[in-house]
């Protein structure tokens, strides 16, 4: 069976030094946001290009706290997309946001400034894009309309740690953006884990202060939360960074094996935001016949998953507040993701094309 993804393929090698690096723990008795944690914060500070960076426990905490750090009077609305994972709009309404869902653009998975623009009311306090699969949004024209509009942006990087944007890296294109280092992740770690990158010094000063209660010593000076992150996994994910280009390089070669090869008029592909370096933190096609070629293609070995099933809209948590979302709808009831992780190597994806291929 080729699964979609080999996590302990891709990680044997960090696993090596990591338990290599973990005395260091047993001698020093310090666990979480240690040495390890601010060297780890540093070196993604200089690999994104931001000035600041602050170690959090997971991507939704990471993205609570960005927004919560913007202080947007509570009941304000933020536009998100209306086809990201949940944990963009869960980040909104824990902060007493209301979540306007955007249509995508059907081809990028993305959101663009037109179908943006005509969500805008006096209410608006920011855009959430999210550079959904490992392609980024078209930022020039959403940071240009945020501005006439006096609207902050925020990245959802989840799915985009090393994707670029006429050369700079995801995270450092907005305000503020956070990335989640949740193993099946680009850049995955060995459990929860997540980084909030800023150039603004506010923006930092509050998400330090308040990913840890909000205070240092027992003296308390905001309303934090506890969303650490712990050593081992800045011990681990340190490691991995070092490699995170060659990681990176092999998904897109993968990436570019499907996109050359597969030749069936059923399958279509995405399209990459001009000027951008996509990822792939998943491979998505699209078919019209989607469910009956998932199901051909486990009967004859290999796995395939949908991101994401379920529209955020018809959600059972939304109830019937979103009415229809034609776009993620279409996307949701197509979309099919591929093997594409950094440890399928090239034989293995040249079988899944071969069987594609052979689908009528
Ligand atoms: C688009 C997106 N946003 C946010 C998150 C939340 O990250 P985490 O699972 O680390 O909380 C994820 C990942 O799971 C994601 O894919």
């Amino acid at each position: 069976m080729i699964r979609w993804e080999k996590l302990n393929d891709v990680n044997k090698k960090y696993f090596q030094m990591f338990y290599s690096n973990l005395k260091e723990l047993e001698d020093t008795g310090l666990y979480t946001m240690g040495k390890n944690v601010e060297q780890f914060e540093n070196e993604v500070k200089e690999y994104i290009g931001t000035k600041y960076a602050v170690a959090c426990g997971n991507g939704l905490d990471g993205l609570t706290l960005a927004i919560k750090s913007l202080d947007i009077p509570k009941g304000s609305e933020v536009i998100v997309p209306s086809n990201t994972f949940y944990a963009s709009v869960l980040a909104i309404l824990r902060n007493g946001l209301v979540p306007v869902l955007c249509e995508p653009n059907i081809n990028t998975y993305n959101i663009e400034i037109e179908n943006i623009k005509k969500l805008v009311t006096p209410k608006t306090k920011a855009i959430m894009v999210v550079h959904l699969y490992g392609n980024v949004c078209d930022m020039d024209s959403i940071n240009q309309f945020a501005k006439e509009n006096n609207l902050y942006v925020i990245e959802d990087c989840a799915q985009s740690f090393g994707a670029t944007y006429k050369g700079r890296m995801s995270g450092n294109l907005s305000d503020v953006g956070v990335f989640s280092f949740f193993p099946t992740k680009n850049l995955g770690g060995i459990g929860d884990a997540g980084m909030i990158v800023t150039n603004n010094e506010k923006i930092y000063e509050y998400t330090k202060l308040a990913r840890s209660y909000g205070g240092a010593n027992y003296n308390y000076e905001i309303e934090g939360i506890n969303s650490r992150m712990d050593e081992l996994h800045a011990i681990f994910l340190k490691e991995k960074l070092k490699d995170i280009e060659k990681i990176n390089e092999v998904k897109i070669r993968n990436a570019n094996l499907y996109l050359k090869n597969i030749k069936n008029e059923n399958i279509i592909f995405s399209e990459d935001t001009p000027d951008s370096k996509n990822v792939y933190y998943i491979f998505p096609i699209r078919c019209k016949r989607r469910d009956e070629l998932k199901k051909y293609l486990y009967d004859n070995g290999v796995e395939a998953l949908i991101h994401y099933p379920i529209p955020l809209h018809k959600m059972p948590v939304f109830k019937d507040k979103y009415g229809v979302c034609e776009v993620a709808e279409e996307i949701s009831a197509t979309e099919l993701s591929l093997p594409c992780s950094a440890a399928h190597t090239e034989e293995e994806i040249l079988r899944v094309i071969e069987l594609i291929n052979d689908f009528k």
